[in-house]
């Protein structure tokens, strides 16, 4: 046996040098294409630190390919240009589902058949930069932007340093292959990049897509290596060498074989309906996919129809992208005026020219806090992107600086309250600025609101409308006001029916038993949000107990932290709050105790999917956390039961195949009464 330190010969650090490359290109692979590591991230290292050491000793035995040479070490000046021959085409839009028929029925008619003879692929249509790249005997030699589609630009030594494309590829290599992608990063990569840069007070990216592209274009690519770029292949160009090929499903599933990532574990194949079906899935679940989509591509699998149907001028007939509605769009801020909120936040809220933004309307846009509108630099009557993103109110993202024409003015944030006009103050650790009057009836306003919203006492019929009348008419000042309501006063209201003010009477009755969680997260204590209301619910378990807590009892619960703690005592043993308590229970507020572990549904998940004739959707899932059950937000094997209403969307075809159990409403209600069958 050699002494440990004895330094290898050549020959031995040779052959271990190439064993090492296999090994730590075997496990890129496995953890950039598979998303499946074998080994320990310290394990890995050691692997990388072993051949960094091997190759320092014996700069003769590095490699091109070798995976220590993803990152090269000097910046360039600027980018060479690439020819595409032949050129990398576009894709032609459609933006509704008529459009999409239209194109199929194009399809057709240029093949001159009634229906399509085989099948069609579609895949998510990702957002990021399309990208062209190059492999010579295995080898990767250059990467391309697609540019202008006929030249783009050299940005090989930035390609390489993206972990999820092989330096070498896998198996029996072709001579020569070109593949077609699109460069991406993750949505939460993107989140927390975006972060880092407004904690340094840069500037940050509009989104994901951006982001990619300024990363992708770095002239230093040890920059680009510093940030988690992804490369996903969606189409062959000239290939040389390769296996005989017939359909472009098999053609991924072999660039797969090569070691790439591809669309298709994402993608589905059928005919148009089947086209449109997964169509519908992927937007619904859109916020869900960890990478930005903008749409589906459909496209014909079969290679011999696709050369039938060939290509116009700049692209092909057998392609179409078919897009979501857009999340981004640009209007003009006609006005800035400052929102009020339940704990006195005062939050600028930019009023927009309307414009329409994936199916709504778009009116007003929130600014956040005066940082935010310093950091943003935006002005009154500027031009500015604005985004939304599923339920999530719409935010300003970017001052549109070149469309700005010196008409337009700085928003100075008030003094005083533009509610009830008393001086705002300012927090020391905090951003933002408060209305300190507890009165202040656009407070008690955005109070009421919320204990009345969903999750928290659920009171139905009980609106925005409504809430500003009975606090303007100084019916209402608290919540516990609320239940003292009475018929003759309702009636009495602006768009109030005999009908309506029952109901709602009604619905407050119902609401007065609420679990105890719902109770806790309704009352608005700051930095009480659902969660933490519904871990500390548990272990207190009624209103009475709670109110003895100590910061260190609340502190000691799991997830909640001292912050959370100090606000929900203080709260407790402050004169208001222990008059509201006071109040509420006067009035016969009784939150109803709920026993974790104890309920019948206590390790069952749940989904819901269509519209429930008796149970609102909140309702339902109250009832089932309420019986220790929990939610899921899609379809998994993990999933005990989907239940099912009036127009049930995808979630069921996944059910039935997963063999996951399905009820009725029917059949839940009789679940909810009587627990899981043993
Ligand atoms: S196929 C000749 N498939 O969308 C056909 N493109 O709007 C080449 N894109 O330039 C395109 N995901 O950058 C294809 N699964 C996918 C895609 C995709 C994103 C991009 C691509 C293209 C653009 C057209």
């Amino acid at each position: 046996m050699s002494k440990p330190d004895a330094t290898p010969d050549a020959a031995t650090d040779a052959r271990r040098a190439a064993e090492l490359r296999r090994a730590i290109a075997h496990h890129d692979w496995r953890y950039h294409v598979l998303d499946r590591p074998e080994i320990a991230d310290v394990e890995y290292d050691r692997l990388v630190r072993e051949l960094q050491a091997i190759e320092a000793r014996r700069p003769e035995l590095v490699t091109p390919d070798s995976p220590t040479q993803r990152v090269s070490g000097q910046p360039r000046e600027g980018f060479a240009t690439v020819a595409h021959d032949p050129p990398l085409l576009s894709l032609d839009n459609s933006f509704d589902e008529k459009e999409l028929r239209e194109w199929h029925a194009r399809l057709l008619s240029h093949l001159g058949v009634e229906t399509l003879p085989g099948d069609l692929v579609v895949e998510p249509k990702f957002d990021g930069l399309s990208c062209k790249l190059l492999f010579e005997e295995g080898r990767l030699v250059v990467g391309a932007t697609r540019g202008s589609g006929s030249e783009g630009e050299d940005v090989t030594a930035n390609v390489r340093t993206i972990r999820s494309i092989p330096l070498a590829l896998r198996g029996d290599v072709p001579r020569r292959l070109d593949v077609r992608g699109e460069v991406v990063i993750r949505r939460d990569h993107f989140e927390k990049f975006n972060a880092e840069l407004l904690a340094r007070g840069e500037e940050t990216y509009a989104n994901p897509r951006n982001l990619a592209a300024g990363t992708l274009r770095q002239l230093d690519a040890r920059i680009t290596a510093a940030r988690p770029l992804e490369f996903y292949a969606y189409a062959l160009g000239r290939v040389e060498g390769g296996p005989p090929l017939t359909s472009h499903s098999q053609a991924l599933e072999w660039l797969e074989g090569l070691g790439l990532k591809t669309p298709r574990p994402f993608s589905k194949k059928g005919d148009l309906e089947a086209v449109l079906a997964r169509y519908r899935e992927l937007e619904a679940g859109r916020d869900a996919f960890p990478i930005e989509l903008d749409g589906v591509v459909v496209k014909v699998d079969d290679l011999a129809l696709q050369a039938r149907l060939g290509f116009r001028s700049k692209s092909p007939r057998w392609a179409q992208a078919f897009k979501f509605a857009a999340r981004q769009a640009t209007t003009r801020i006609a006005e800035i005026t400052i929102q009020v909120g339940r704990n006195g936040t005062l939050t600028p809220v930019a009023r927009l020219e309307p414009v329409a933004l994936a199916g709504v309307t778009i009116t007003n846009a929130t600014l956040h806090n005066q940082d935010e509108i310093a950091r943003l630099g935006v002005k009154i009557g500027d031009t500015v992107l604005i985004q939304r993103a599923g339920d999530v109110i719409p935010k300003v993202v970017q001052v549109i600086e070149s469309k700005r024409t010196g008409a337009e003015s700085d928003f100075t944030f008030p003094t005083a309250c533009p509610a009830c006009g008393t001086p705002v103050v300012k927090e020391a650790d905090l951003v933002a600025l408060r209305c300190p009057n507890e009165r202040c009836p656009a407070r008690v306003k955005r109070r009421i609101e919320h204990f009345v919203a969903r999750g928290a006492m659920d009171v139905e019929g009980l609106g925005e409308k409504l809430i500003g009348q009975l606090v303007d008419g100084g019916i209402v000042k608290s919540p516990a006001d609320l239940y003292g309501l009475t018929r003759d006063v309702l009636v009495d209201l602006e768009r109030m029916g005999e009908k309506s003010a029952a109901n709602v009477l009604a619905n407050l009755e119902a609401s007065k038993t609420r679990p105890f969680a719902n109770f806790l997260f309704a009352l608005g204590v700051p930095e009480i949000g659902e969660a933490a209301a519904e871990a500390i619910a548990h272990p207190f378990g009624t209103l009475e107990a709670l109110r003895e807590a100590t910061v260190e009892s609340v502190r000691s619960i799991h997830g909640i932290g001292p912050r959370a703690a100090e606000s929900l005592v203080g709260f407790l043993q402050s004169d208001a709050g222990r008059a509201l308590l006071d109040e509420l229970a006067r009035r016969g507020v009784a939150p109803r105790r709920v026993e974790r572990g104890q309920g019948r549904l206590e390790g069952k998940t749940f989904l819901f999917t269509g519209t429930l004739g008796k149970l609102t959707r909140a309702e339902a899932e109250s009832r089932v956390k309420s019986q220790g059950g929990s939610l899921l937000s899609g379809v998994s094997a993990r999933l005990s039961y989907l239940v099912v209403g009036e127009k049930p969307g995808s979630k069921l075809k996944k059910a039935q195949e997963l063999k996951v159990a399905v009820l009725d409403e029917t059949q839940f209600l009789e679940l909810l009464e009587k627990g899981p069958a043993p």
